[in-house]
This record gives structure tokens, sequence and C-alpha cells, in this order.
């Protein structure tokens, strides 16, 4: 089956941005990764990047009757957006939340999503490895439900 991967605005400076605080990954690194880690686990990914909160609700609906679980970075849509939560709860995906940086050390802006109450869970604070830990935890979660 397919997981959907959905990267937010800025996502895709990754490696030039504020490196100090996402590292020097890119996002083509973490695509590629996800894509390996998804051939171990059994499942197909396909990844998604858009600086656009209508793109990303378009990309959401999109995945209705074809993705088993999406693994979403919002970027700074995660504090903002209430149509891209939305946009998940209608599809009744099961998603999963992820965060290169830990959102809850940052400032108090960043410290409420609009996506983690209808999320499975969030990973937050291990850089790439937050997409790995949270790409392991959705296809563990699906797993679960097949059985
Ligand atoms: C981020 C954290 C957000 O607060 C920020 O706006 C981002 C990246 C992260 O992965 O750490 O763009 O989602």
């Amino acid at each position: 089956y397919n997981i959907l991967v959905l990267h937010g605005p800025n996502l895709n400076l990754l490696g030039q941005r504020e490196p100090g605080i996402y590292g020097s990954v890119t996002l083509e690194d973490i695509n590629s990764q996800l894509e390996q880690l998804g051939e171990e686990l059994g499942v197909n990914v396909s990844c998604f990047q858009s600086n656009h909160e209508g793109a990303l609700v378009d990309a959401i609906h999109d995945a209705r009757g074809r993705d088993r679980g999406i693994l979403i970075n919002a970027g700074a849509y995660t504090h903002t957006s209430i149509a891209l939560r939305d946009a998940l709860a209608a599809v009744e995906i099961p998603t999963v939340e992820v965060h290169l940086s830990n959102i809850y050390k940052r400032e108090p802006f960043r410290h409420h999503s609009y996506i983690a109450p209808i999320a499975i869970g969030q990973i937050s604070g291990f850089g790439a490895e937050s997409y790995r830990l949270g790409l392991q935890a959705l296809v563990d979660h699906l797993q679960g439900q097949d059985s």
C-alpha cells in the first residue's frame, strides 16, 4: 500500500535554511531515505512538498482512496492552518505529524499544533530521524489495524 509524505512551506530550502536549527540534510536526502525505508517496510512512499496551503489541502484530498497513511511536516502551517487540519480530518487517513526541530524548545508560537489533536501522534526534535521514526510508527499502527 501507499504512504503519502507531505512537506509544507520552506522545507524545499532544507540544507540551506537555518542549518543551526535544521541541519545540513536536504529534502531530497530525506525523501530518498524514506523511500528506502519504505522498501524495507514493504510500503510504497510518495513525497510532495508545497509552499502553498491550498496545494497541500488538494494533495490531502487526492490521497482519499489511494493512500493508507499520511506522514506530514506542515512547517509553519502546523501553527496556523485550520484548513490543513480539517482536510486531514475529512479524509480520515491515519496521520503522523513530524518536525525536525523540537517545537516545544523554541518560541511559544511554535508550541501549539492544529494538527496534533487529529494525528495518531507526533515526533519532534530528531532532525531527519523524526521522519524515519514517524514512518516506522505509522506503518506499525497500520499493521496493528490489519491484525
Ligand atoms: C518545523 C517547525 C516549524 O515551527 C517551522 O515553521 C518549520 C519547520 C520543523 O520541522 O521543525 O518550518 O516544522
